[in-house]
């Protein structure tokens, strides 16, 4: 299996903080890759370092073959780099086709990838004219993956995406990743590791701002002691 996204020893700042000292992983073509570590380990930071957002001052970001680190995030978009950002960046006074047309990178991309969305997520096409501010916290999480499937993008950075959400929704959440990473390879942040278990085939976990552990999830959920050192208990 070939890499999709090769992270190599980033080093990113924050004004003067030192927030990444130290961060790789490997994310195979077509594979769920979870990303895990408690409050504050740098998982945000490290998705934004690799769509250009927090660029690395240091390492090296390789996506499908071409290094991107330093590039600004808008190019690295346009190289089919799918962002949802923790806490769902939608617009909430435009209706959900408005969200999902604004997320449109050619012209014509809802009319491709509108079966694929309203597929994963039948909600948004009986909710298309209600305003996203007027969703429930599950919709709104599921328009804001919805918008990184129209553009047509290899890769998805999806950050904690089951925040808040009852468990019935993070089902839904997660046949819907599981059915969208037959397409697409997806880096996954997420503390909710009963989720990440389900859905990851390999994990990555971060402490304090470096790689600290990696290996196989089904190894990992095995590991009760490693899981409750760097992940609390989960
Ligand atoms: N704008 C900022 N200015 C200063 N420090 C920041 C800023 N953003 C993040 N940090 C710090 O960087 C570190 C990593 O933050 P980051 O948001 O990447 O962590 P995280 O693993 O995503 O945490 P969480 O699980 O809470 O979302 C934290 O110590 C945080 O306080
Ligand atoms: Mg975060």
């Amino acid at each position: 299996m070939s890499t999709m996204l090769s992270v190599q020893g980033i080093q990113t700042f924050i004004g003067q903080h030192h927030i990444l000292e130290g961060v790789s992983l490997e994310v195979p073509r077509g594979s769920i890759i979870a990303l895990l570590g408690r409050n504050g380990a740098g998982k945000t930071t490290t998705l934004r370092s690799i769509i250009g957002l927090t660029p690395p001052r240091e390492g090296v970001v390789v996506f499908d073959g071409a290094e991107i680190q330093g590039r600004p995030a808008y190019e690295i978009a346009q190289l089919g780099v799918g962002y949802v950002p923790e806490h769902r960046a939608i617009f909430r006074d435009l209706s959900v086709e408005e969200n999902l047309r604004l997320a449109e990178r050619r012209r014509g991309d809802l009319a491709r990838r509108g079966d694929l969305v309203f597929e994963l997520f039948p909600d948004l096409k009986r909710l298309i004219n209600h305003a996203g501010g007027k969703l429930s916290g599950g919709q709104q999480q599921m328009l804001a993956i919805a918008r990184a499937l129209v553009p047509d993008n290899r890769l998805l950075l999806v950050d904690e995406p089951s925040e808040g959400l009852a468990p019935i929704i993070v089902e839904q959440i997660v046949v819907a990743l599981r059915r969208l990473a037959k397409d697409m390879t997806v880096l996954l942040v997420e503390q909710n590791f009963h989720m990440a278990a389900q859905l990851a085939d390999r994990y990555y976990i971060l402490d304090d701002g470096h790689t600290a552990h990696a290996g196989l999830m089904a190894d990992l959920v095995k590991d009760q002691a490693l899981i409750t050192k760097y992940l609390g208990a989960a």
